[in-house]
């Protein structure tokens, strides 16, 4: 069985992806050992809460220091000791010690086809912002491991979108969540849970 923890800092349509997919048995072996969210308004913990799941609100503005908020978030998730970290929309840099600690074993959606749209200061509307910005006319979305860098760790599964005429930042930041987010991030899950994927030589290949 699989121990995940899930983290998040807003509305939580991915962890609600998951939650369902454990539910009807699109994930299995699984099991959703806590939520953690930074942020303490996020609705995510609401859903967490309803579905029974233990959670967590592990707020920066509660210390003194990064440090000091590090060192606590990496204590809770110790706590927990999950098998695979789940980053479903958590905007908060990973401390490098969690990083090392969990390699190959924690996991980000990213609302782009990495290598487009990504990055520091790519994150959540800032991304379909640039991609309209830009005029692309497929977008999409990708799941992969992290590493040390901001979305450059082993690209898991991609899923493209297309464009439509009209579509405002808020439009296609839906479609992109319906038509892929919540589709490639169970998936991995899955896969991982079942020894379906591993990294070899940075890449991702089939296990
Ligand atoms: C999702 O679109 C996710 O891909 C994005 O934040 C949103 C969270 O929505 N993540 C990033 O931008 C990470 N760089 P949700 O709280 O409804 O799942």
């Amino acid at each position: 069985m699989l121990n995940i923890v899930v983290c998040v800092s807003g509305g939580g349509t991915n962890l609600q992806a998951i939650m369902d997919a454990v539910s009807n048995g699109q994930i299995t072996n699984t099991k959703i050992a806590g939520v953690i969210s930074n942020n303490p308004g996020a609705f995510a913990l609401e859903r967490a809460q309803k579905a029974g799941i233990p959670s967590f609100c592990i707020s920066p503005k509660s210390y003194e220091s990064r440090e000091d908020f590090n060192e606590a978030f990496l204590a809770k998730m110790d706590e927990l000791n999950p098998d695979l970290i789940v980053l479903a929309g958590f905007l908060v840099v990973i401390p490098e010690k969690m990083i090392q600690k969990f390699k190959n074993r924690i996991i980000n959606i990213h609302p782009s086809l990495i290598p487009s749209f990504c990055g520091t200061g790519y994150y959540g509307l800032k991304v379909h912002e640039a991609a309209l910005d830009r005029g692309v006319k497929v977008v999409g979305a990708t799941v992969h491991f992290v590493d040390e860098g901001t979305d450059t760790g082993p690209i898991i599964y991609q899923k493209p979108v297309m464009v439509e005429e009209g579509d405002t930042p808020e439009v296609l930041q839906r479609r992109v969540m319906e038509q892929a987010e919540w589709i490639i991030l169970p998936k991995a899950i899955d896969a991982i849970a079942n020894g379906k994927i591993k990294v070899k030589d940075g890449k991702v290949v089939q296990a």
